[in-house]
């Protein structure tokens, strides 16, 4: 499963995709509003923080087909092939993703709630569906339940779209989504940072350390330990170069 930041906070952006495996970023109105800057400098930042291979989700706002498609379109000139426009599962975000897709662009079919939703997004060509899992289980729905069914379709019907799991509010859903065989989750940084941590983790490390300072003194690496076999490569051809007095 890859894993996405949810979010449009770029201080957040900068630290963790320095920090994780990420394999892009998503955002939503929502969270683009949040930041209260012009969109294009907005996403221009991120762009730049992330790098072009990276995935950048960013969602269209028109309300018909052909706008969405115009939108989704400026949006891919603008920020390279690895801009995945996002289109919700409206009739009218149906009707555009089919034109994006016709058309070669990678698309990703966003706010679905239901398998049926995603099972259509595919066939119109959507590349990925974002189910909203911690929103399907808050209205009594089973949101991991979802994305599994969804994994059986695409494998049932030999369908190339892949699920990118999306809402999420603790790290258990996550994990369930994993198990789902999502093939891609986006969560919020804070959220990553708790799929990280573990308090055994914390307490294992922090017991390694005690023990390690009491016999080697505090702060010591291997480094000052085990000194190296050769000079590093730029000492080397410091060496080799330096004329002798
Ligand atoms: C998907 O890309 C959406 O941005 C997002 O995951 C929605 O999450 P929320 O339910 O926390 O708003």
């Amino acid at each position: 499963m890859l894993y996405l930041l949810d979010t449009a906070d770029v201080r957040a952006i900068a630290r963790c995709i320095d920090l994780f495996p990420l394999a892009g970023v998503t955002t939503n109105p929502t969270l683009v509003a949040r930041e209260k800057r012009p969109l294009l400098d907005l996403l221009t930042e991120i762009r730049s923080i992330i790098g072009d291979r990276a995935m950048l989700h960013a969602q269209v706002m028109a309300p018909d087909a052909e706008t969405m498609f115009r939108e989704a379109a400026r949006l891919c000139d603008r920020f390279g092939p690895t801009l995945y426009p996002k289109l919700p599962v409206t009739q009218q975000g149906l009707k555009a993703i089919r034109l994006l897709a016709d058309a070669g662009f990678s698309v990703t079919a966003t706010a679905i709630a239901a398998p049926q939703q995603a099972l259509l997004a595919a066939r119109a060509g959507a590349s990925f569906t974002a189910p909203y899992v911690n929103r399907i289980d808050n209205n009594s729905g089973d949101g991991a339940g979802v994305v599994a069914q969804m994994v059986h379709l695409f494998s049932a019907f030999s369908l190339p779209t892949r699920v990118l799991a999306a809402s999420f509010k603790n790290v258990q859903q996550v994990h369930a989504v994993a198990m789902a065989g999502a093939h891609a989750a986006t969560m919020s940084p804070d959220l990553l940072d708790k799929v990280l941590a573990h308090p055994l983790t914390d307490s294992g490390v922090a017991g390694f350390n005690k023990d390690w300072a009491a016999a080697f003194g505090s702060g010591t690496t291997i480094l000052d330990l085990i000194p190296a076999a050769r000079e590093p490569a730029g000492q080397r051809e410091l060496a080799t170069t330096e004329k002798p007095s």
